[in-house]
């Protein structure tokens, strides 16, 4: 490289670097610390990948684009934003940061957009379907602290897609069903009928779905079903339980949400196998499943 040449890459640089330390000084006066630190930290992340890909003007108008897009087709059914931060896989790393490993506490994994707060109550050995197709299989165990100790009358709220992909909230008659939510008893053993999940695709009818095709990626997440476990003085915890087995896991889910902790045998029974609380399945071929949940302390 001549003298010359190398003179003006300097410049270039320093003209780079002396707008990023405006903008990083337009936050001095912020009064909050943690908002002028998130600022100041965003400013020089977006700098450093706008200056890292040399992003051409034409590039940065599709940007724009399509952050127009993903706002338009958000409202309050459908979420784009949080698709595109679960595909991103920056929902995943929130819950990482904000959900430490604490001992042998119970993974985390992404919420996702099909929760209801309103989900009906069950007792013990209820059915969570309500009319959700798919094969029935029973999911049984235990809700302890990291001390092993027994957690009663924990709240778990359940939910899952039927055998189509599709969660009631995709249906159009508004029914609810393929979700529930019931309590641990004295021992905090906690059991339910629901269904042998199976693997099914984002919403990708929109701009989620276009970045996806546009990289190669599948929208399809790896088969699963959806825990929230709240009990007093104990870590909330949001996570799934993915079915060992499904190929969809070594495909890879499109939302980063699997963790090898949370796979779990969906044992099949054949039919005429003696179902545990004498539900009667005549001729049709059911699963099993135990899934304990260790809960860390509030705060760990
Ligand atoms: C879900 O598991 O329900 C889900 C998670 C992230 C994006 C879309 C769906
Ligand atoms: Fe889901």
């Amino acid at each position: 490289m001549t003298e010359k040449s190398t003179l003006t890459r300097d410049r270039q640089a320093a003209i780079e670097q002396e707008l990023t330390d405006r903008v990083l000084a337009s936050f001095d006066d912020t009064d909050d610390p943690r908002l002028k630190q998130i600022m100041r930290s965003l400013t020089t992340h977006l700098h450093d990948f706008i200056r890292d890909v040399r992003l051409t003007e034409e590039e940065w108008e599709k940007a724009i684009e399509f952050l127009t897009a993903v706002g338009h087709i958000t409202d309050d059914k459908r979420q784009e934003f949080i698709l595109l931060s679960d595909t991103l896989g920056a929902s995943m790393q929130t819950i990482a940061v904000n959900n430490q490993a604490y001992e042998d506490a119970t993974e985390a994994t992404v919420f996702g957009p099909f929760f209801l707060e309103d989900a009906p109550r069950i007792e013990a050995g209820g059915d969570i379907a309500f009319g959700a197709v798919g094969q029935p299989a029973w999911i049984e165990g235990t809700v302890t602290d990291t001390e092993g100790t027994p957690v009663p009358n924990a709240r778990i709220e359940v939910w899952e897609c039927d055998d189509d992909g599709l969660y009631d909230v995709q249906y159009d008659d508004g029914r609810m069903s393929g979700r529930a939510h019931l309590f641990t008893d004295e021992n905090g053993e906690y059991s339910f009928w629901g269904l042998t999940p199976v693997p099914y695709p984002i919403p990708h009818d929109g701009p989620v779905g276009k970045m996806l095709d546009a990289v190669g990626r599948s929208p399809v997440r790896a088969a699963h079903l959806h825990f929230m476990v709240h009990a007093e003085g104990l870590r909330t915890l949001v996570t799934h339980i993915f079915v060992e087995g499904d190929p969809q896991l070594e495909i890879g889910d499109s939302v980063f949400g699997v963790k090898n902790s949370l796979v779990k045998a969906f044992e099949q029974q054949p039919a005429g196998t003696p179902t545990p609380d004498g539900r009667d399945l005549t001729g049709i071929e059911w699963a099993r499943c135990r899934f304990d949940i260790v809960l860390a302390p509030e705060g760990a």
